[in-house]
């Protein structure tokens, strides 16, 4: 398929900043396909886990890896998260805990990784368009996109939904933990060398913290 036929619209931000009930909301209202990147990573993070597989050994195994690393998204229904198939069996409530977003932040920080997953998130480009959530939709994988937005929201905000969205997969989190955890990954993803977290320049900025998702939508359908 010709690619450039297909619209994108990107979604990017820092965790909790709203990106995921937002792109399941667009996807949904309009009927695309969705990509959630943080997943992607979430799943290769969760895979190399329960294959052993350290990731300095990550060349010696890429061919297995690449086999063997089949991963789907279903948008699912408005209140839960999107839902992650790998090799058919739906892992989201595997993939979706603070260990794996800690190990993913780590593994995610490896250029050898993030060159693996780049084709891996432009094959979700598929008509009638794409919503991709992520970290650097906008600025790396999608730079060509039609629209592109950058959700924010103040860390205590981010925290406190985290801490509802957990909650609601049944496992209880201190709040100052979280806090803490946000702070340091928040930290490594905007700091680090290869596509670090940061708004393309010809992106828009919502800050989300006093916003519900139903007012970030409106918002976004304005523009687009
Ligand atoms: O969005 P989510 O919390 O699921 O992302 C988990 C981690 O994956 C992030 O903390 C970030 O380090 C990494 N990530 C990334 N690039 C993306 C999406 C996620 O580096 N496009």
């Amino acid at each position: 398929m010709n690619h450039q036929l297909v619209p994108v619209i990107t979604i990017d931000g820092p965790s909790g900043a709203g990106k995921g009930t937002i792109a399941q909301m667009l996807a949904l209202d309009l009927n695309w396909n969705i990509l959630d990147s943080g997943a992607l990573y979430r799943t290769l993070a969760y895979f190399m886990l329960i294959e052993q597989i350290n990731s300095n050994d990550f060349d010696k195994n890429q061919e297995y890896i690449k086999e063997n690393f089949k991963v789907k998204f279903d948008p699912g229904i408005i209140g839960e998260p999107v839902k992650v198939i790998f090799n058919d069996r739906d892992i989201t409530k595997k993939v979706r805990t603070e260990e794996i977003a800690r190990e993913t932040s780590n593994l995610a920080a490896d250029p050898r990784i993030r060159s693996f997953i780049k084709p891996c998130q432009r094959e979700f480009m598929a008509l009638p368009g794409l919503i991709a959530d992520g970290r650097d939709m906008g600025t790396v994988i999608f730079n060509d996109a039609k629209h592109k937005f950058f959700l924010t929201a103040s860390l205590e905000e981010r925290a406190k939904r985290r801490q509802t969205q957990l909650k609601r997969q049944g496992s209880e989190v201190n709040m100052r933990v979280l806090l803490q955890e946000l702070e340091e990954r928040d930290k490594r993803d905007t700091e680090r060398e290869h596509s670090p977290l940061r708004s393309a320049d010809d992106s828009v900025t919502i800050d989300t913290s006093a916003l519900d998702p139903n007012e970030v939508l409106e918002e976004i359908k304005r523009y687009i």
